[in-house]
């Protein structure tokens, strides 16, 4: 126990001088059917990491990880970085392991909503994240479990349900993607950085203050 204790606060340390921490070190914290899906479903630390510096958040900024998993990537963020950073997430038994690993790790600044982002209200965030959360619904091979439903109808609804949310989100939101989450980008959407990192690219758009009764059709 002294050793996991040691390890815990040196890892703790680590990110909160966001020095570099490998997945396996950071993985630990989780039983492990958890860490078994780490390299398919978890944001690895390093985009995480860099994800948190883009966002350039301070202490008010407010961050949504939409399909938060077992809280991966907010638990690195809150650590890291500044801000209050939120994760929803459809799986009950998922978010009672991101609320545990995020207490034992002190990560006060991140917490997690159980249900379907369908349901929340994103002009609640300056930032939002997505780590291609609906992808398992087209892609057997990679499900998590069968406590959710899976379709490609819940695949193009989510997607849909993410473009409008989008549309209607305030100027000056940022969003951040890692592999995409499925769908074009609406009209109004700056991309301002794509940068290669881990498996695919991190990509940051930023909402523009566009008049509303122009027909935009340039992106
Ligand atoms: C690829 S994992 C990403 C986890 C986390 N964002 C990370 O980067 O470490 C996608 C997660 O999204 C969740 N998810 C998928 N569709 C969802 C929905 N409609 N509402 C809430 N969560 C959803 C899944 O249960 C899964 O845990």
């Amino acid at each position: 126990m002294e050793k996991r204790n040691l390890r815990k606060k040196a890892l703790v340390d680590d990110l909160r001088n966001s020095r570099k921490v490998s997945d396996l070190r950071f993985d630990e914290f989780y039983p492990l059917e958890i860490r078994k899906l780490s390299q398919t479903h978890w944001t690895p630390v390093a985009v995480a990491l860099r994800a948190t510096e883009l966002m350039a958040t301070n202490r008010k900024t407010r961050v949504l990880d939409v399909g938060s998993g077992c809280g991966k990537f907010c638990t690195v963020a809150a650590l890291s970085g500044h801000g209050q950073f939120f994760g929803v997430e459809q799986r009950p038994h998922l978010v009672d392991i991101a609320r545990k690993v995020a207490q034992e790790l002190g990560a006060t600044q991140a917490s997690f909503i159980q249900g379907n982002m369908v349901d929340q209200d994103w002009s609640f965030y300056d930032a939002i994240y997505l780590f291609n959360p609906f992808y398992e619904n087209v892609m057997e091979s990679i499900r998590i479990d069968d406590t959710v439903s899976h379709s490609e109808e819940n695949y193009r609804s989510y997607i849909r349900t993410v473009q409008t949310k989008l549309q209607d989100a305030q100027a000056g939101t940022k969003l951040l993607t890692y592999h995409g989450f499925g769908g074009e980008m609406p009209l109004g959407y700056l991309r301002v950085r794509k940068e290669p990192i881990g498996t695919s690219y991190l990509e940051v758009w930023v909402k523009l203050d566009l008049p509303h009764d122009v027909d935009w059709k340039l992106r």
